[in-house]
């Protein structure tokens, strides 16, 4: 089939080059030319495990190509894919700016029956609208599809070869055929629907595993008190399978370009429609809360910030990806730098461009000995495979303080104190160093 993705970035760029080695022929567009020319040299836009290699095959095998031309991409697609942007805006609901301006673009362009698919996440209805913008701008009539995409950055490329499921939410036959054409060699549970369920299931899938993560951060808490461990706790009701392991890990609180613009699209939603939602809002409470809780922590540690010097390892939402959207390490610098203290940071990929520094007063070092150089203290704030490597002796020889701060629980904590750090992660016992007496 000819597939045509309509925005290149960490959705768009991965359906497009895992659509092209399922077989179809795909071109995927952006209105970022620079982007579109680097891609068309083979330099990924963005930091992603695997996804250089399968574009290079594709793209030799002339299955996928790059173009920033709705009048190049759009004619003979049998199916057109959105995966634009859907930032929150500043009241907690859905800029749909980037969506309905591809659906206009989308309609200037069309001469024909198509199939267009909302990948982006989007509010319920959205399919609805898109479908009304298209046919108003073209006069032709085509089907408008809710296709929501469920992958995780980091692991994005297996995820979409091998997915839970895919949801198809259509409104006609000839729609939701061509759909599951597109996916025939796809070997998962292929759920077919209509749009507003489809819409909706993403919003409620991305809600319950907000919940299930602010939950263990909540139990993480009680077992730092009561001198429980946390890996235990998850060990023994994960393997509940009504309870399950995934999605219960005690960090930082969730964060990245999803969980949190999509669980306030969703309290936004119910309040339009004068629903409560006292469950996700309490998610969304404590996550806040946990997000800075450890930057609290080190402050009780070190008293008044001002003038102290703060390692932070790790930039990104969560490890393995370049993405900084929503990170719990970027409110924790903003926590740190807004009371005074100098945070330099280290991550293997991800950084900061200058434009968004928002003023911190943060460096960025490529190397985490050099971060830790003369440090007061150090947070670990991405799970890098990378950080649990790093020689914990070195680390404290270097530091000028004796705080280690893990909000990943990448140490064993005996370990970690034993090289000489008050180690503090979520969950556990503390290890102080002087006595190797735990609290
Ligand atoms: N990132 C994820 O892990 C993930 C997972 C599932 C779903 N989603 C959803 O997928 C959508 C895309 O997310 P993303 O992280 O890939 O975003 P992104 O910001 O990485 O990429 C969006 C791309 O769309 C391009 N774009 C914007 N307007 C355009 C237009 N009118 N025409 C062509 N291109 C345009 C931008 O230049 C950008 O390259 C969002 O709705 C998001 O919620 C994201």
């Amino acid at each position: 089939m000819k597939i045509t993705i309509i925005g290149t970035g960490y959705v768009g760029l991965v359906s497009g080059a895992c659509l092209a080695e399922l077989g179809n022929t795909v071109t995927c567009l952006d209105v970022q030319t620079e982007k579109i020319a680097k891609l068309k040299e083979g330099i990924m836009p963005i930091y992603e495990p695997g996804l250089d290699s399968i574009v290079a095959r594709n793209a030799q095998a002339g299955r996928l190509f790059f173009t920033d031309s709705y009048a190049e991409a759009i004619p003979g697609a049998d199916i057109i894919s959105i995966a634009v942007g859907t930032p929150s805006a500043a009241d907690g609901s859905v800029d749909m700016q980037y969506v309905e301006a591809a659906a206009r673009d989308i309609g200037s362009h069309i001469s024909e029956y198509t199939v267009i698919a909302d990948k982006s996440t989007v509010p319920v209805g959205t399919a609805e609208n898109v479908e009304a913008i298209i046919r108003e701008t073209s006069g032709i009539n085509v089907d408008v599809v809710s296709n929501p995409e469920f992958l995780r950055e980091g692991h994005a490329v297996y995820d979409f070869l091998h997915p839970a499921r895919i949801v198809i939410g259509a409104a006609t036959e000839p729609a939701k055929e061509r759909m599951l054409r597109a996916y025939e060699h796809v070997d998962c549970p292929k759920l077919t629907m209509d749009r507003r369920s489809a819409e909706l299931t993403k919003y409620a899938a991305n809600s319950f595993l907000a919940i299930k993560i602010s939950f263990i951060n909540e139990m993480a808490e009680v077992a730092e008190v009561l001198g429980a461990d946390i890996g235990e706790v998850v060990a023994g009701i994960g393997s509940d399978p009504r309870i399950g392991k995934d999605f219960l890990k005690a960090g930082p609180g969730w964060g990245g370009s999803c969980f949190p613009k999509d669980v306030r699209a969703m309290r936004h939603l119910a309040e339009q429609l004068g629903i409560s939602l006292p469950v996700v809002d309490a998610a969304h409470k404590l996550n806040q809360k946990a997000r800075v809780r450890m930057a609290k922590r080190l402050e009780s540690e070190l008293g008044d910030l001002t003038g102290k010097k703060i390692t932070v390892l790790g930039l990104a939402f969560k490890g393995n990806t370049d993405d900084t959207r929503d990170s719990a390490a970027i409110e924790m610098i903003n926590y740190l730098t807004n009371r005074g203290a100098h945070v330099i940071a280290h991550d293997p990929v991800a950084k900061i461009a200058p434009a968004d520094l928002n003023g911190y007063n943060l460096s960025q070092v490529s190397c985490p000995y050099e971060a830790a150089q003369g440090s007061h203290g150090i947070i670990i704030a991405t799970e890098w495979e990378h950080f649990r490597k790093l020689d914990l002796l070195k680390m404290r020889r270097l530091s000028s303080g004796d705080i280690l701060i893990d909000t990943r629980n990448l140490f064993n904590v005996d370990i970690a104190g034993q090289a000489g750090w008050k180690y503090i992660s979520i969950g556990r016992k503390t290890y102080e160093a002087t006595s190797g007496a735990s609290c």
